[in-house]
């Protein structure tokens, strides 16, 4: 990707991995662990979500994801899909109409039968609510929290944005890279069941969270 022209009010910066990131110049920050943008994505998205395994054993999975950004998420789930009976719906967000415009004039690996999927663009915390609203009866399975981080981004690190979450999900696995406690307590204030994993690179710790409802 990054032989591509970077988005508008962002630059490449290449991680440990060998793989690139962006760096926002509006929020100051990468994308990405600097440990590996690519390892990053897999370690907590791909595998600790549970995503890969359950692949092969679903016929249909739901996934929603706080963030679209460069779209790494999005490219590293659709591999799991590629030449798999397994029917995938990808809802992400996304306040930067620039990112999501960037993503779609460059990528088609998402045209492939079996996936669909929305950019919801602007404020995840007005167009998350709608989207239920048109869509009472869908619900997420796996929640990809990949916003920057809380001191950056602290509206979608709230209890009321995890409450929203939760209202959109159902048997679901939340996973997110940040490990911060006042993170865990807003997710634990709204009801959400919270797990201490292993960090990735050079953190030591992450958060995984279950909605049994
Ligand atoms: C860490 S990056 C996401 C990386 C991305 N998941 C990927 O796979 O490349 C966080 C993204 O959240 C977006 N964002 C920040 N605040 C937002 C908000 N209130 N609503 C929707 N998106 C937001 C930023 O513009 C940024 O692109």
């Amino acid at each position: 990707m990054s032989d591509m022209p970077a988005p508008p009010k962002h630059r490449w910066v290449r991680t440990e991995d060998g793989s690139y990131t962006l760096y926002s110049e509006t929020y100051d920050e990468n994308c990405h662990s600097t440990a590996g943008a690519l390892g990053e994505t897999q370690n907590y998205f791909i595998n600790e979500t549970g995503l890969a395994k359950a692949v092969p054993n679903s016929t249909h999975i739901n996934i929603f994801e706080t963030g679209f950004g460069l779209g790494l998420n999005f490219l590293e789930t659709l591999k799991l899909f590629k030449g798999s009976p397994c029917h995938l719906h990808y809802v992400s967000t996304e306040i930067d109409r620039g990112l999501v415009d960037w993503f779609f004039n460059r990528h088609d690996e998402y045209k492939i039968p079996n996936v669909t999927y929305e950019v919801l663009i602007g404020d995840a915390r007005e167009t998350l609510p709608k989207w239920k609203e048109k869509n009472p009866d869908k619900k997420f399975r796996y929640i990809f929290q990949d916003a920057f981080s809380p001191k950056k981004n602290p509206t979608l690190w709230e209890k009321e944005w995890f409450d929203l979450l939760k209202s959109v999900s159902k048997d679901a696995t939340l996973v997110t890279y940040s490990a911060s406690h006042s993170v865990r307590k807003a997710l634990e204030e709204s009801g959400w069941k919270v797990e201490n994993i292993k960090g990735y690179g050079h953190k030591r710790s992450a958060t995984k969270a279950y909605n049994h409802g």
